[in-house]
């Protein structure tokens, strides 16, 4: 018996994240990635939600073979041009405000980077983060991550504190569909107000919670949440992991509500699925860190490598507009998706915005009881048809559905026939 076999198929790996898929990946090329038989399958996850060029994008391909070779990875104290040139490439496809670009690996690390910051600027340690985040793994990322990975390993942070997701779909403040956030809102505060200790650093939130159940925050709300951390002395930290770069329409979710936070995070689009992310602030608030002997080194800051391909990735996402295309191309696919909707009872909802979409299956639509075993039998169909669509159990039995941002209309076809047919397959079974 081969080691594969004794293992259930993992070998020697950890399994980090409980089963993997039973597909071995062998190629990724554009939109499709490829088992070891030759079987293509559609990627409308973009990897882990994060290659919006899709795989092996030429240009990408040619930076790393040229920067490798050249310049690879420094002693954190020097900076190169690659790195320089990056920085300068980002804040200037920033608004003002955004002037100074920490570069790291992932989005844990440039979160933990960014409440550091938060602590060291307002000498508070409280952060406030909504309830169905994700900000990652380590520590204290971890601490203002509500939608999984809570349970089983010990205290996180003090001073984490919640406010609910505004969630219209689900939320106890919509009243037969009419859902009132600012009262929502309101009373998470009230609460905040109630057990802050009067330390009060952050409030860490993303645009779009992903993992949450792709969950938009409705129009005003960022604009109300600045508004209450501002009086408050706390700072606007916007983790943009998933909604950076063009994903949702606009080069950055922020944009649609025309609020400038003081702390953006990006990391997973930001390499276009090669590790790299940054922190990015105001002067001012960097030369008060500076001031205060701020340290955050670690290995793989400011390396040239990644910092060469996310200026290849800011290049290319503005030269070809791939912000229009994924509103264009995400306008479409949603209509599918409603097209679908009409006619499997089991899709409860259809949310998101450009090409950062959530279909979420329940039991019956008025119970809105969630389906995870119905969704998860769909996504192994969708896999057996040749499609991978994230289905998150932790949010119930939820689709995230991102496809490159370089996709075509008859790929999306293309995936939404692949789920239509197994919608209707499972729910004959
Ligand atoms: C919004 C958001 N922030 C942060 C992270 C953590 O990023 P990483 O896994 O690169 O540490 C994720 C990962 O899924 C995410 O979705």
């Amino acid at each position: 018996m081969s080691i594969q076999e004794r293992s259930n198929g993992h070998g020697q790996v950890f399994r980090y994240g409980g089963d993997f898929a039973e597909q071995r990946i062998a190629r990724a090329e554009g939109s499709y990635i490829y088992d070891a038989e030759g079987r293509e399958i559609l990627d409308f996850t973009s990897g882990q939600m994060s290659g919006i060029l899709g795989h092996g994008h030429p240009e990408i391909v040619a930076v790393v073979r040229e920067t490798i070779a050249r310049l690879d990875h420094l002693h954190s104290g020097f900076l190169s041009d690659p790195v320089v040139d990056f920085a300068d490439a980002l804040t200037a496809m920033l608004p003002d405000g955004l002037d100074r670009v920490l570069p790291l690996s992932t989005g844990g690390e440039a979160n933990e980077a960014a409440l550091r910051i938060a602590k060291t600027y307002t000498g508070g340690f409280e952060v406030v983060a909504l309830d169905r985040s994700w900000h990652g793994v380590t520590g204290g990322a971890a601490a203002t991550t509500y939608s999984g990975g809570r349970r089983g390993h010990g205290p996180t942070l003090p001073g984490i504190l919640t406010l609910p997701t505004p969630h219209a779909y689900r939320s106890p403040f919509n009243r037969d569909g009419d859902y009132d956030w600012r009262a929502e809102f309101e009373f998470g505060w009230d609460m905040i107000d109630r057990q802050s200790t009067g330390q009060l650093a952050a409030v860490i939130v993303e645009p779009i919670l992903s993992s949450g159940g792709i969950i938009e925050l409705p129009k005003g709300y960022l604009a109300a949440l600045r508004d209450k951390a501002h009086e408050r002395g706390m700072l606007l930290i916007l983790d943009e992991a998933q909604t950076g770069m063009g994903r949702t329409g606009d080069n950055f979710a922020f944009e649609r509500d025309g609020v400038v936070p003081d702390i953006l995070n990006l990391s997973k689009t930001l390499g276009a699925g090669l590790p790299l992310s940054a922190t990015v602030t105001t002067a001012a608030i960097e030369q008060d860190c500076y001031d205060k002997d701020f340290l955050f080194y670690t290995t793989h800051a400011a390396d040239p490598l990644p910092a060469a391909v996310g200026r290849k990735v800011v290049e290319i996402v503005l030269r070809d507009c791939l912000a229009e295309r994924a509103r264009a191309l995400g306008d479409y696919l949603k209509s599918q998706l409603c097209d679908l909707q009409q006619r499997h009872p089991a899709i409860g909802d259809v949310r998101g915005r450009g090409l950062l979409l959530g279909v979420e299956l329940v039991a019956d639509r008025q119970s809105k009881t969630p389906a995870p075993d119905f969704g998860a039998a769909v996504g192994r169909r969708c896999l057996e048809l040749g499609a991978s669509l994230n289905i998150g159990r932790r949010s119930g039995a939820l689709f995230r559905i991102a496809p490159p941002l370089t996709t075509t209309r008859d790929e999306i076809d293309r995936a939404v026939a692949i789920f239509d047919e197994a919608l209707g397959d499972c729910a004959a079974a």
